[in-house]
């Protein structure tokens, strides 16, 4: 019986891979919650890969909880995306164990997490035009009926062309009505709208909570709530107002810090509508930083800051420094191009009034650093993916 159920099955029409001949790993790069991530050599190709492999139980535990709404697989989902602030996934099939695997382009660079911790001049500088990237993505995934529901910094690239990218559709669900209904509670617990915490019914404003609360991450350091790394934490705070954007960034663009603190609205009906209202003032206020920044410096109109003026220079984190020597290390792989390193350093050089904030003082670590809120627990539902 369960092989009949098998062989009808969307999985058994998925090609079967040996990885083990297909691909040569070249070393692992992520180790997810869900899954393990190498950067391969595609033998049939020739080309250099991410290969993600999810495991085999947690992720049938995570497919149980949409029991028989015929959730797509990550695969399925992730192969369709075509954008260019959306990793691009070439391929995804089954492995002899019968592991569900995602072949994508890999990204050389770094994840947002450590750009949000090491605050260094190309986030200062960048900040605004990748939070923008940022919404983009997530514009896409809702003109195509998506809901992400993992919006974080852990789940976010960028690129050593200063290009975003949104690599993990875990937990990608279709917005449509039974998806929507109350009682799923997958996501990460810092970044999870009140209403997902409540276990009331959700939409794709989930997805706009999750990216104020990062974008609010991406400028301060902070998350706009203390103590959000367990879901018992949130479920304590989630009535209290978060601290307002301008305690921690007193200089801020007031129409950018306005339109942050509404997308970290309790109620959905106070909330931005949609993500293209809440990209408006974003772009406006970007446009506008640039024309100022050409006027006052002709040769460097490409950056724009979020942030007031402080032309304090950077020290080198250690994350910053281990970070560059493993990217050392990899680009010994490169075939040409400059490594992150030099990058930075010319980044470092560049003329003081494209420089922005230093980041605010008596910092915190982010929550996601401190524990990783997205450990499943087994047989328990109320635990975030
Ligand atoms: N295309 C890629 N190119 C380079 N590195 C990647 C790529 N995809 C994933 N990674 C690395 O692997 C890590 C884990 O990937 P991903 O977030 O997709 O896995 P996950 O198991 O679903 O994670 P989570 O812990 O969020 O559940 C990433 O944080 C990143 O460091
Ligand atoms: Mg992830």
């Amino acid at each position: 019986m369960n092989f009949l159920k098998r062989f009808f099955s969307k999985e058994s029409r998925l090609p079967r891979v040996n990885i083990k001949q297909r691909f040569e790993l070249i070393g692992r790069v992520g180790q997810g919650s869900m899954s393990k991530v190498w950067r391969a050599r595609d033998l049939n190709s020739g080309r250099t890969v991410a290969l993600k492999v999810l495991h085999k139980q947690k992720t049938e535990e995570l497919e149980a909880r949409f029991v028989g709404l015929n959730k797509p697989k990550e695969g399925d989902i992730a192969v369709q995306f075509q954008h260019p602030h959306i990793v691009k996934t070439f391929e995804h099939g089954l492995t002899s164990d019968g592991e569900q695997f995602l072949v994508m382009e890999f990204i050389e660079g770094y994840s947002l997490s450590f750009l949000v911790e090491a605050q260094n001049e190309d986030m200062r500088t960048n900040c605004l035009k990748y939070m923008i990237q940022l919404g983009e993505a997530i514009q896409y995934f809702h003109k195509e009926n998506w809901i992400h529901r993992d919006i974080c910094p852990r789940n976010i690239m960028v690129n050593n062309e200063q290009q975003l990218k949104l690599i993990d559709f875990g937990l990608v669900v279709p917005n449509t009505p039974p998806f929507l209904q109350p009682g799923n509670r997958t996501g990460t617990a810092a970044y999870m709208a009140p209403e997902l915490i409540k276990r009331q019914k959700t939409s794709q404003q989930i997805d706009i909570f999750s990216y104020a609360v990062t974008c609010y991450e991406m400028l301060t350091k902070r998350l706009p709530w203390k103590s959000a790394e367990t879901m018992e934490a949130v479920l304590q705070h989630i009535n209290s107002p978060p601290k307002p954007i301008q305690e921690l960034l007193p200089g801020i663009n007031p129409q950018l810090a306005d339109a942050i603190m509404k997308g970290l609205e309790l109620y959905p009906q106070d909330r931005w509508q949609t993500i293209d209202q809440m990209l408006v003032p974003f772009k406006e206020v970007y446009q506008s930083q640039k024309t100022a920044v050409a006027q006052q410096n002709p040769a460097s109109s490409e950056s724009s800051s979020a942030r007031p003026a402080s032309g304090k220079p950077e020290k080198q984190s250690s994350r910053e420094k281990s970070d560059s020597n493993s990217k050392r290390a990899r680009s010994s792989q490169k075939p040409a191009g400059k490594t992150n390193e030099q990058r930075l350093r010319r980044r470092k050089r560049k003329p003081p009034g494209e420089a922005t904030a230093e980041p605010p003082e008596n910092q915190e670590q982010p929550a996601s650093r401190k524990k990783a809120p997205s450990q499943p627990k087994p047989g328990n539902p109320d635990e975030s993916h």
